[in-house]
Parts: C-alpha cells; sequence; structure tokens
C-alpha cells in the first residue's frame, strides 16, 4: 500500500487555489470557508490529532470514521489506474487548479462557474458511509454542498428530468484515459428529485482539507444511498438532460452497472453477493443495509418502483 507522508496530504496546487480564494476572492468566501473548518471536530480531527486520527468521528449509526489515511490510499479511480492502491502516486501532481464546471442544458441561467464561486458557497460537514459495489465500505466526513444549490442557481426548466455528470477528459494527466477500452470521459447521472435530495452533495474536502487529488478534487459528486460508482470525480460538466443518460458504466457493462444502483442487499450482483460488505480497515463482514442505511430519507423516492428490476 502507497503511504503519502502528512506533509504532501494537500498537494500544491490546489494548496495554491485554497491561498489564491483566500487572499483573492474577497471576505464572504474566506468566511464561509473559516464558517466551515472552523468547527471544534475539524480542528480535533486534522490539525491537533493529525492523519490518521480518526479523532472520535463517528456516522449517525455509532461507527468511527476510517482514517485519512485509509480514505487517501485506497482508491477507484479507473482514469489512473484499476489498482487502488497505485491511484494516490499516480493522481499527486494531477492539476485542480484553474478549474471550471459548466452547468448546463435544460435550464433558465446556464452558468461556468469557477471553482471559487463553489467554495462561496456555505460548505458543511456530512459523515457519510461510502459502500463500493465491490462489497467493501468506508465512513467519510465530507465537507461540501447540497447539489440542490447549484442546480437552483441555474434554474432547471420543467422538461428537465434528469442530471447527467461528466469527469475531466484530460489522457496526459490521467494514463488510464489513454486505455480505449473505456469510453471516456467518465459520465454518471442522477433522476432530477434524486439530484435534489438533500442527502446527494457536491463535496470539496475531506476531514476539512481540501479533497486530495485520488479522492477527485477539487469537487465530486457523493451519493451515499448508492453504490460509489455513481458518485463521480473531477467534475467539469453537469447537463440538465429529458432523457435517462448512459453512464460510463452502463454503456460498458449494463448487466452488472445499472442506472439506479441503489444500494441493496437483496439484488445480487451477477458475479458476487451483495449480502455482506467489509469495512475497510476491519476484517469482519458485515450486513449490508437497504440504501446503505439511508432508507428512511430516500425510499420514498422510489415508491411504486421494483427495485429488482430498476436496479
Ligand atoms: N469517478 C471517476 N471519474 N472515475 C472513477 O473511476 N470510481 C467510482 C467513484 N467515482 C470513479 C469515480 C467508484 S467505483 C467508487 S467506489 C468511488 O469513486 C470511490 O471513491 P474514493 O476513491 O474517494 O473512495
Amino acid at each position: 500500500m502507497v503511504k503519502i507522508p502528512s506533509s504532501e496530504l494537500t498537494p500544491e496546487p490546489v494548496y495554491l487555489s485554497r491561498r489564491a480564494f483566500l487572499g483573492g476572492a474577497g471576505a464572504l468566501s474566506a468566511a464561509a470557508l473559516l464558517a466551515a473548518c472552523g468547527t471544534e471536530r475539524f480542528v480535533s480531527g486534522t490539525t491537533t490529532a493529525g492523519p490518521g486520527a480518526t479523532a472520535g468521528l463517528t456516522d449517525e449509526l455509532g461507527d468511527p470514521a476510517n482514517s485519512l489515511d485509509q480514505i487517501t490510499n485506497y482508491n477507484n479511480y479507473y482514469e489512473f489506474t484499476t489498482d487502488k492502491e497505485g491511484v494516490a502516486r499516480l493522481a499527486k501532481g494531477f492539476t485542480t487548479s484553474p478549474w471550471e464546471v459548466s452547468v448546463g442544458g435544460l435550464v433558465a441561467q446556464p452558468r461556468t462557474f469557477g471553482f471559487e464561486d463553489l467554495l462561496a458557497l456555505e460548505q458543511e460537514e456530512r459523515i457519510y458511509r461510502l459502500r463500493c459495489v465491490e462489497a467493501w465500505s468506508m465512513v467519510i466526513p465530507w465537507l461540501g454542498f447540497p447539489l440542490s444549490r447549484l442546480l437552483a442557481l441555474v434554474e432547471p426548466r420543467p422538461e428537465a428530468k434528469f442530471v447527467r455528470f461528466e469527469t475531466v477528459y484530460r489522457p496526459e494527466e490521467m494514463p488510464g484515459q489513454r486505455d480505449r477500452h473505456y469510453p471516456w470521459p467518465y459520465v454518471e447521472g442522477l433522476r432530477l428529485d434524486e439530484a435534489m435530495h438533500d442527502l446527494a452533495i457536491v463535496a470539496t474536502g475531506i476531514y476539512g482539507h481540501a479533497l486530495t487529488p485520488q479522492n477527485g478534487a477539487p469537487l465530486r459528486l457523493v451519493v451515499p444511498w448508492k453504490y460509489g460508482f455513481k458518485s463521480i470525480k473531477a467534475i467539469v460538466k453537469i447537463d440538465l438532460v429529458e432523457t435517462m443518460p448512459v453512464s460510463l458504466w452502463m454503456a460498458l457493462a449494463p448487466m452488472e452497472y445499472g442506472f439506479y444502483a441503489n444500494v441493496n442487499p437483496d439484488v445480487t450482483h451477477p458475479r458476487w453477493s451483495q449480502a455482506s460488505e467489509r469495512r475497510i480497515g476491519t476484517r469482519a463482514r458485515r450486513p449490508t443495509l437497504p440504501f446503505n442505511g439511508y432508507a428512511e430519507q430516500v425510499a420514498p423516492l422510489y415508491a411504486g418502483m421494483d427495485l429488482r428490476q430498476h436496479y
């Protein structure tokens, strides 16, 4: 497993972009960042206790957060490599600043946002379980904002039914994108009502730090009730559309990776059971929870749908 010294956990481009943001983007955005990072929990989870310590953070079920070391050294990011323990090394130095995200399609106010514009939105901590379709999981303290807030700024038109997300295409920096086996760029999608749900966030940080490149810097989606592949990294384009987007995984293996991909212990992956999972950092398997433990909040989104049919 590749270890990163703590001194390198905030790579220079990210560090510099934060500095630029703090120095140049005005008091309002600086205040927003400080408000987000200044809580006792962030201080104890990062500065005082240092990377690797979870500082007593737990999810709402009482399970401890994974360490920063675990979260940043076991990753899925096929644009770099399919080797989970090799992503950190290959993604180090990936250019994350400047960064722009265009949000358009079926909206009244299409707009291109600089990353600084998004940092100016109020950032909050969300401690979520991340359940990979490969049956491992982690608990991650994200920093970010509800996706619904970003979508509200562009005013979706009534015809908009789905949201389509696209990752940056930069094969010169992302060696995995030179592999023509995959239909790059990485694409994901949500139904509009899923995207508007408060649990769906755009993440900009982990443990109060800027996101590391291997975790999707500078911004990625986090949809905690769905398998991790829905939580697309390094987003540059968001479009409101009328028809269901075809994700990279649907194009590649539609029988294995459906559009909905809600965590479901009863729907077996064609090649393995989803009934249990392994929490990274532990050996024992634990039962998979319907909707990854968020059923109370999100099950109403699927009322009347057969979730075996609509995997
Ligand atoms: N986004 C992009 N662009 N490329 C990827 O390969 N992998 C997905 C998702 N987002 C992936 C991606 C998968 S399969 C998972 S489980 C999560 O990212 C892993 O996120 P993490 O590395 O931050 O834990």
